[in-house]
């Protein structure tokens, strides 16, 4: 009886929905033709991130959310409507807006014992949205989520999506796949002490598959996979590997199935080779790569998603915020080899992504990585490249975000100064949009209703 009672409710409730879904569309709001604005930003310098042109006295036409037309000022202006609103950037550089592919935006840096022991999953829940501001007036107007509690990131990547929030577009992973005593497990604690939760813990085939229909069922759009032991956690070496060639072919598979890419964490030599080998889309740290992960990376065009600034903030604050020695002795033993790395990958022609690990250091700072990642053997449009056209493409979009291009979202930044001649004016974001919608404006003085 209870059952059935409860399918009536579900039944009354759609039919609830699907009213309010009727008039919504009926009055013509939201993506009615009619009311949609139609925006002209002219831009002093646009960067064209596929040819690194920096081409001067551009314009961008705006329907909606969409991007509609690119290109010299007159010409697009004289395509505009008389009544389409001026963005005036003139004296700025646009870019579009910034992509980061490794964020954990629902959690911030702080105290050990405190995150641990003292909050929740809801504590994390009720700051995400701050996070999530943070990241989208810096400039990134999409992240790939990849690991957080208790689908925290589903609920903020839908919030957002309805407008209810703001932040940036989200690809979210839900709980990172981890082994048992794996980076994804709580280590070092006593066997009777338990963390109630949804968690990502699976072993063998079997349970890994299980696991992915769970996580896609409830929101997953990637899948993130813990191939190798990490720094911030209590296992005792960072870069063993903590899934077999067996389990992490399956992942792919299984994965693959339900249309989603796999991100895997690695950080050691063995473990990037099973995850490449695999099939991941990208090798998240990568930190111990040796020459044949390089050539096998290379090989089957995995991306490297290297998060190399953070090592700064890790080696600086996480003994004051009571992080066990342990871990730091981790962080210096990978740090520097990270970087160096890095730079043979870049030199070897491995394919490039941008993503920052941000929650290990404050969200809003994602842009702090470019220089290093300049420091340490790209070239500046390299970085951003990384940044917008490779990003997309790791993520599978593509054909909507990463590039100023016709058909493509409005997401759309701008900075005063060439962050081709100096990569750090990009910590400064002064204008960010997102969908057609501007939401910083330090720069313009605001939108004029006509030319
Ligand atoms: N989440 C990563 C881990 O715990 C952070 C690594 C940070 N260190 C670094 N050098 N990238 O493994």
């Amino acid at each position: 009886m209870i059952g059935r009672g409860a399918i009536a409710l579900v039944a009354a409730l759609l039919g609830a929905q699907g009213l309010a879904a009727q008039a919504d569309s009926g009055s013509g709001g939201g993506g009615g033709g009619a009311s949609r604005t139609t925006l002209l930003v002219r831009a002093g310098r646009l960067l064209a991130v596929r040819t690194g042109a920096m081409l001067t006295n551009q314009a961008i036409l705006i329907d909606g959310d969409r991007i509609k037309e690119v290109g010299p000022a007159d010409a697009v202006a004289g395509h505009a409507p008389k009544d389409a609103r001026v963005i005036d950037l003139r004296s700025a550089t646009v870019l579009p807006g910034l992509i980061d592919c490794h964020t954990h935006i629902t959690s911030d840096p702080g105290d050990y014992y405190k995150q641990l022991f003292r909050m929740s999953p809801i504590d994390e829940a009720v700051r995400a949205h701050i996070y999530a501001k943070r990241t989208l007036d810096a400039g990134f107007t999409t992240v790939r989520n990849v690991g957080a509690g208790e689908f925290i990131d589903v609920a903020l990547r839908n919030a957002i999506n309805e407008g209810a929030v703001p932040g940036p577009r989200m690809l979210v992973s839900t709980m990172p796949l981890s082994a048992t005593g794996g980076h994804g497990d709580v280590n070092g604690m006593s066997p009777y002490l338990r963390f109630d939760g949804f968690t990502g813990i699976a072993n063998g085939v079997d349970q890994l598959r299980a696991k992915i229909r769970f996580e896609v069922k409830y929101g997953a759009d990637l899948i993130k996979v813990l191939a190798s032991a990490g720094v911030l956690s209590e296992e005792e070496s960072v870069g063993a590997p903590q899934y077999s060639q067996e389990e992490l072919n399956a992942i792919v598979e299984e994965a693959a199935m339900w249309g989603r890419k796999v991100a895997a964490h690695a950080h050691g030599a063995e473990a990037i080779k099973r995850a490449v080998k695999a099939g991941v889309a990208s090798i998240e740290h990568g930190s111990l790569i040796d020459d044949e992960g390089i050539r096998l990376m290379k090989e089957r065009g995995t991306y490297l998603v290297a998060d190399i600034y953070n090592d700064d903030y890790i080696v600086a604050e996480y003994t004051r915020l009571g992080f066990p020695q342990k871990i730091i002795d981790k962080e210096r033993l990978v740090g520097r080899q990270q970087r160096e790395n890095f730079k043979r990958a870049v030199q070897a022609g491995v394919k490039i992504a941008y993503g920052t690990d941000a929650g290990v250091y404050p969200h809003g700072w994602n842009a702090k990585q470019f220089a290093h990642m300049v420091r340490w053997g790209t070239t500046p449009l390299q970085a951003i490249q990384a940044a917008t056209v490779n990003a997309a493409d790791l993520l599978g979009w593509a054909d909507r975000v990463g590039a100023l291009e016709p058909g493509k979202f409005a997401d759309v930044i701008a900075v005063t100064g060439d962050p081709l001649q100096d990569v750090t004016l990009l910590e400064h974001v002064g204008f960010v949009m997102k969908g057609g919608q501007v939401v910083k404006d330090s720069l313009t003085g605001g939108a004029k209703a006509a030319r």
